[in-house]
């Protein structure tokens, strides 16, 4: 029987399914675990599950010698010394695909409520302030033949692209390389992320954080938008340099933005808090009870094939010589 250690209760009933085999600690909701907290916590665990806010960093894999698995509840991994990972010999993995659908559809959430102003909307009506139709009331920016850019056309990308089929926009996108003709969905890549920027009537973001991606979009490349362009975010905050995006703001260069995720999270820059031009969630990428119990499951089936010393099913790093 081996030693589980899990950084928070999971929705759905997938841990009873790990507790049938080993033995398994389940800390109590609380803040994010990192550091020596972190180093701690693990201890004599063979297997690590954790959320994104958790930080595991290289004093992980050299402290924790039992470890042999990091499963993350999250597609990104950002929050994992990968490397150090690779190198002590460590698996990581990831829940890729079960929240494809979940993620894309809420960057359309974001998209339509900001070019549709929902938010300004909904505090109109709440308030008292809506007193009958009129012509101009809270008019928005429609989507039909406009361009809908993308950054990062992996699996959630290329889910958005789909969607934006249905509302008549064209796709162009961006990424490390283009994809094969048949994932493409018809999409134009684009080489230059400025070329892409400077047409994109709708920018999405849908790269991983990495030290290439880090500020990615930056204040030049927020100015290269067109005029009355939304930028909506659902990768990580971190992509985006926030206080610029305010000043853009601000500038009245954008018609607005959705954010799902923040530079510093769950700390949200209080220069986007008054604006009623951006709309701001609290990172419900995969917040769907479908989506959320099926990344537990594959969880819990990644953790139980390491453990039987089987390769993970969805591994986002593989050991270098792993673990036994
Ligand atoms: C993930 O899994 O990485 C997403 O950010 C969850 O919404």
């Amino acid at each position: 029987m081996a030693e589980v250690a899990v950084t928070a209760p999971l929705p759905g009933g997938a841990i009873e399914r790990l507790q049938e085999r080993h033995s398994v600690r389940v800390r109590p909701p609380g803040p994010a675990l990192a550091g020596r907290d972190m180093v701690e916590f693990v201890g004599q665990a063979d297997a690590l599950v954790c959320l994104l806010a958790d930080r595991v960093a290289a004093e992980v894999f050299a402290l924790c010698p039992r470890l042999k698995v990091v499963a993350s509840y999250a597609v990104g991994v950002n929050n994992v010394d990968l490397e150090a990972a690779r190198t002590s010999g460590v698996w990581v993995t990831n829940t890729p695909d079960v929240l494809t659908d979940a993620a894309a559809d809420l960057a359309w959430v974001l998209i339509l409520a900001v070019a549709r102003r929902i938010g300004e909307g909904d505090g109109l009506v709440r308030s008292g302030g809506f007193t009958g139709w009129k012509p101009d009331l809270l008019l928005g920016t429609g989507l039909q033949g406009k361009t809908l850019g993308i950054v990062g056309m992996g699996r959630i990308g290329a889910a958005v692209a789909r969607r934006a089929v249905g509302f008549g926009m064209k796709i162009a996108y961006h990424g490390r390389a283009p994809k094969p003709p048949d994932e493409a969905l018809g999409a134009e890549f684009v080489a230059e992320l400025d070329s892409l920027l400077a047409r994109a009537d709708v920018l999405s973001l849908h790269c991983p954080l990495t030290p290439q991606t880090r500020r990615l979009i930056d204040e030049r490349r927020l100015r290269l938008l067109p005029h009355g362009a939304i930028l909506v975010n659902t990768s990580r905050g971190e992509v985006l340099d926030e206080e610029a995006l305010v000043r853009v703001l601000e500038s009245g260069a954008l018609a607005g933005a959705g954010l799902d995720v923040y530079e510093r999270e769950p700390e949200v820059n209080p220069g986007l808090l008054g604006r009623m031009d951006v709309v701001l969630l609290p990172h419900l990428g995969s917040a769907t009870r479908e989506s959320r119990a099926a990344m537990a499951e594959l969880v819990v089936d990644n953790v139980l094939a390491v453990l039987a010393g089987k390769p993970p099913l969805t591994p986002a790093v593989k050991p270098l010589v792993p673990r036994s």
